[in-house]
């Protein structure tokens, strides 16, 4: 270490040491605490372990697995107990199986149920499950998108392959993890979906633009950011369109596990405050591009908050040091770490109880919890089980003894000789579990059994049983990629028509289009023999199957075009806005005003609108939206706000003003609501929170109103602006150029200059009020316009307040630098409300007010108040 590097360090050795450790998620190959992780324990105070299958032999030994793995986090000095994470998405990624828990339906079966209240009750299953044995995380659920049916890593592990619906089912199963104690960690961030590479063996790149990642792969992430999830797990997929590329820049194949503009979107785009964890560095992804120990330096570096090493001792000590090395030498800062080790410490003080150890006398408990969840769970496969077609008369099939029922389904195929297996069980091997034909049996005990290989024929015994057979079940696993399953599965539809039913036992998209070939198609999502039960239960009359395609099937799809300016569209806008919201009536003309608006970039459905603007400094804002009753919950209002989020962003390049700053539920000019007024029902907040619009957390916007027939202010206020040493005047032509020059050189970044320019442009110099210094020069203005005025006239709802058509509006009130702090904004608001009066209002608005006790000590009081809520 060198002098001046040691000297950038304020930590003691041992201070960074566990500070990196509580970094580091770990894994290790035992059901007892072996050496390797106690030494990563104690030595190097590691602040999270990952479990696979290979820690679970029994209950009673997980159980005193991870007591003592706490244990001894606390015997070596730990001061917070250790996150102990595992992969429990159910389905097809169990880790924790029966004998010891209950097989529970994975994210696509439940997908099929069509309701997400499903995940949250297996959610809250798991996580009841996972506390039992000491784990306090989860490392799910799958918040990819299956849109690409090719996927080997993703498949059935995601719910489906339309994005919302995936954000649905993602944020029930991140509540009913929540509501068990258990951490959820959503993944893969930003979406594992559409590729056909396995980052386990290489690194899959997407080439999707930007635009198309926001309307498909993102969604859930942000949904589950705007939910507040606790954690995220970042992929080892290279996105190149994440940032799209300049002209003559290189696509950026980092992957977005080791790449701050990935992680930017989320910190940054998002405002995600939760735990960042980066995939296993162990996997080719990284490890073999740049290698696990430096793979764990870029993450963190990128802005990882965690990193995760599953395998192997000397990678995971190795990592760590040289992430204290890269911490000495400063190419990763103290502040940075420390950053992400609060994240940590944070989310282990709301989740981890002080004492972690739990009695293995609790595990009393297992078996009446086995049996109740194993009752949850053949409900839900009763209700995920679908039948996507049948020819009529085919099913049920009868169970008699002498019925001849012939089983078909892959078997493992022999290794070649001489070929190692390397004792990594591929997920996706295209064999189906022996207990299939014990559940078939148990139907109809004569049932054959064949086990069907790759390049293997059928024997002709095996042939002359399905020649003779009443009815063939062929089963399936991945056959869309298996070329043998496909053809011997087509073969034999063609020959055996409607006799054959065709199981598929993962991948629904086996025989998802060969309809004319394969006439009775079941599909199960995941190769579990409860999940297998049921449709074997169905295929025999004794369950129903009442499950639906989450896939394939393009859910949401709906018409919505771009608003066209037509007397006819402004006329069902019209209508149906009215309709909406009676509390909040537009005449006519003033809406065909606002909607004509050059900034407007509105969408129309046959059922709904959604009025949206491009403010001049390139905001998105999306203002109202609307969709009549009886036609909600269907997906319109989506697909309307999607499309109005592409066309802002669109636009926002078209007219050079780049990326869109930012994208929120509201108004600026012209105006309606400033935000979502705060007394909306619930569910239309929701419904915004739901696409991903996070609700501010500063104050709430106000709209001000007070009465002027009377007086303008109370008569203290009056006295101290007559004490200014200052006159005030209506613009007039002649002092527009300085108004104009001073107000851009004081407020170019808000933006209001413009409102000036425009009355100006109007002739309506008299509607802006100018303070003046003794010398004559201008030291403030504001805007005091009248209902008519160009200003006036893009305010939606100034009309609605008690003053009517006579309510005025202030608006823009700005001091010259050199003349703040004096009472002069005061004043001004005072002169320009005397003005107002004197002109015949009655009544005076200050909208969009976000101080407060300002504006009040002049009389004015709330009148509407609104929420923000931005992506
Ligand atoms: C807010 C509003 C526009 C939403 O429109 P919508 O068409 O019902 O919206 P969607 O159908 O896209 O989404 C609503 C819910 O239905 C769900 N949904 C959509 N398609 C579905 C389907 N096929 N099956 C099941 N659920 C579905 C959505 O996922 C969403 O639920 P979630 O928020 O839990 O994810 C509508 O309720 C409305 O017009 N409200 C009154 C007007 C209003 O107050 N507007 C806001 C002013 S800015």
């Amino acid at each position: 270490m060198s002098a001046s590097a040691s000297q950038s360090v304020t930590w003691s050795e041992e201070e960074l040491k566990s500070k990196v450790g509580q970094l580091f998620i770990v894994g290790f190959h035992d059901h007892v605490p072996n050496e390797d992780i106690r030494s990563l324990i104690t030595t190097y105070k590691i602040g999270s372990i990952v479990l696979f299958q290979r820690n679970v032999a029994t209950a009673v030994q997980l159980l005193e697995l991870t007591n003592s793995l706490q244990e001894i986090a606390r015997s070596s000095g730990h001061d917070q107990s250790l996150f102990i994470g595992i992969d429990q998405e159910n389905g097809l990624v169990t880790r924790i199986k029966a004998p010891i828990a209950a097989q529970l339906p994975g994210s696509m079966a439940l997908g099929a149920t069509g309701d997400p209240n499903n995940a949250f009750e297996v959610a809250s299953a798991t996580a009841a499950t996972l506390a039992s044995f000491g784990i306090n995380m989860n490392y799910a659920p799958i918040a990819d998108v299956n849109s690409e049916p090719k996927n080997p890593v993703i498949g059935v592990r995601s719910p489906s392959d339309d994005p919302e619906t995936v954000g649905r089912f993602v944020s029930a199963q991140i509540a009913g993890l929540r509501q068990g104690g258990i951490v959820p960690c959503v993944k893969h961030f930003p979406g594992h979906g559409d590729t056909a590479v396995d980052s386990h063996y290489g690194l899959p790149v997407i080439t999707k633009s930007r635009q198309s990642l926001d309307n498909c792969e993102l969604v859930p992430f942000r949904r589950a950011v705007a939910q507040g999830v606790e954690s995220i797990m970042t992929a080892h997929i290279a996105l190149p369109g994440l940032s799209d590329p300049r002209p003559g820049e290189k696509l950026d194949e980092v992957p977005a596990s080791l790449n701050p503009k990935a992680i930017d979107i989320l910190r940054k785009e998002m405002k995600y405050e939760g735990v960042i964890i980066s995939d296993c560095l162990e996997m080719d992804g990284v490890r073999a591009t740049y290698g696990t120990e430096k793979g764990a330096v870029m993450a963190l570096k990128a802005g990882t908050d965690c990193v995760m090493i599953c395998h192997t001792i000397a990678a995971q000590i190795g990592a760590i040091e040289l992430v204290i090395e890269a911490v000495k030498s400063g190419e990763l800062s103290q502040e940075a770490i420390e950053a992400s080790v609060q994240r940590v410490r944070k989310l282990k003080e709301k989740y981890l109880a002080p004492d972690p150890i739990i009695p293995t006398s609790s595990l009393a408990e297992m078996d009446s919890r086995i049996a109740e969840q194993t009752r949850l769970a053949s409900i839900m496969y009763e209700k995920s089980t679908t039948l996507v077609r049948s020819e009529p008369g085919s099913l049920p099939l009868k169970a008699a003894p002498e019925a001849k029922i012939v089983f078909l389904s892959p078997g493992k195929a022999p290794l070649p000789g001489g070929a190692v297996d390397s004792g990594i069980e591929k997920t996706r091997e295209p064999y189906t579990p022996s207990a299939y034909i014990d559940i078939l049996r148990a139907e109809v005990p004569s049932a054959k059994d064949i086990r069907f290989l790759e390049n293997v024929p059928l024997s002709t015994t095996e042939e002359k049983d399905i020649a003779e057979a009443d009815a063939v079940i062929f089963a399936t696993r991945n056959a869309s990629l298996s070329a043998y399953q496909k053809d011997l599965g087509l073969a034999l539809g063609k020959k055996l028509g409607s006799k054959m039913v065709v199981v598929a036992t993962c991948d629904p998209y086996d025989f998802l289009e060969e309809v004319s070939e394969i006439k009775n198609y079941i599909t199960i999502y995941e190769p579990t023999v409860p999940a297998f039960k049921a449709a074997v239960n169905f295929i025999f009359g004794k369950a129903k199957a009442l499950g639906s395609l989450p896939v394939g099937t393009a859910i949401n799809q709906h018409e919505v075009r771009i608003f066209d300016g037509s007397e006819k569209d402004i006329t069902f806008v019209y209508d149906l806005y009215n309709k909406l919201f009676p509390q909040w009536a537009i005449n006519r003309d003033l809406l065909t005003k606002l909607l004509n608006h050059p900034s407007g970039q509105h969408f129309v459905h046959e059922h709904g609108f959604c009025i949206a603007y491009l403010t001049n400094s390139g905001h998105g804002k999306i203002t109202c939206v609307g969709v009549a009753e009886g036609h909600r919950n269907q997906g319109i209002g989506t697909e309307l706000v999607t499309r109005a989020q592409e066309q802002l962003r669109g636009v926002a390049y078209m007219v050079g003003l780049g990326d869109l700053k930012s994208l929120g539920i509201g108004s600026v000019f012209p105006r309606f609501w400033p935000g979502v007024p705060i007394d909306f029902p619930q569910e239309v907040k929701e419904f915004f929170a739901h696409r991903g619009f996070q609700k501010h957390t500063t104050p709430t916007a106000r709209d001000m109103y007070r009465d002027i027939r009377q007086e303008v202010a109370p008569a203290a206020v009056l006295d101290r602006v007559s004490k200014l040493d200052l006159t005030f005047a209506p613009l007039s032509p002649d002092k527009y150029e300085e108004c104009i020059t001073k107000q851009r050189a004081n407020f170019k970044q808000i933006g209001w200059v413009q409102a000036y320019e425009r009355l100006a442009a109007a002739g309506q110099h008299h509607e802006v009020m100018v303070a003046f210094l003794p010398d004559g020069s201008q030291v403030g203005w504001t805007l005091m316009c009248s209902a008519s005025s160009v200003v006036g006239q893009d305010f939606a709802y100034l009309p609605l307040l008690p003053s009517g058509d006579k309510t005025g509006l202030i608006a823009c009130v700005g001091v010259d630098a050199s003349g703040r702090g004096k009472g002069v904004g005061l004043a001004l608001l005072v002169k320009a409300m005397e003005d107002m009066r004197r002109r015949g209002m009655e009544g005076v608005c200050i909208d969009w007010v976000v101080i407060r006790g300002f504006y009040e000590t002049l009389g004015f009081k709330p009148y509407w108040e609104y929420e923000g809520f931005d992506w």
